[in-house]
């Protein structure tokens, strides 16, 4: 099984961003003991700061991976063009977020990519994108 994680802008700072909501741990870190958890799936991980690229990288993986686990982190709220992405790829997408976006400002309360993900999990740190493998495992 192929799935591919996909973060947007700000999460390369994981570690070092805001720890009181986003924890203390750096992505590449987690990223490595995901991969060591579920050793028999094959995973990429892409992160951008970039709107564009991470359309692109949708557009690349949305035809050929089996699960695409995506974080577009600020561009959640304000991205049209990327949930009309999500929306014209055929991998199906769950939404993650690593804070509950629901217990912050209202303008984090709007997703332009729930709509046409397959899920959205929020608020349970990094183990979100356990749960969002998990999902992929057991539907
Ligand atoms: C986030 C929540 C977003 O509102 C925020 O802009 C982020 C991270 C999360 O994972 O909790 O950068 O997507």
């Amino acid at each position: 099984m192929k799935i591919i994680i996909i973060n947007g802008p700000n999460l390369n700072l994981l570690g070092k961003r805001e720890p009181e909501i986003y924890g203390a741990h750096s992505f590449d870190d987690y990223f490595e003991s995901l991969q060591h958890m579920y050793s028999t799936i094959d995973f990429s991980y892409f992160q951008s700061n970039i709107e564009g690229e991470i359309i692109d990288k949708l557009h690349e993986v949305g035809f050929n991976y089996d699960g695409i686990i995506l974080n577009a982190a600020a561009y959640t709220h304000t991205s049209v063009g990327i949930g009309d992405a999500v929306k014209g790829i055929e991998t199906p997408v769950v939404e993650v977020h690593i804070s509950n976006v629901h217990a912050r400002e209202e303008f984090r309360h709007q997703s332009f990519i729930a709509a046409n993900a397959k899920g959205v999990i929020v608020g349970f740190g990094l183990k979100s994108y356990e749960l969002a493998v998990q999902s992929f495992l057991e539907l």
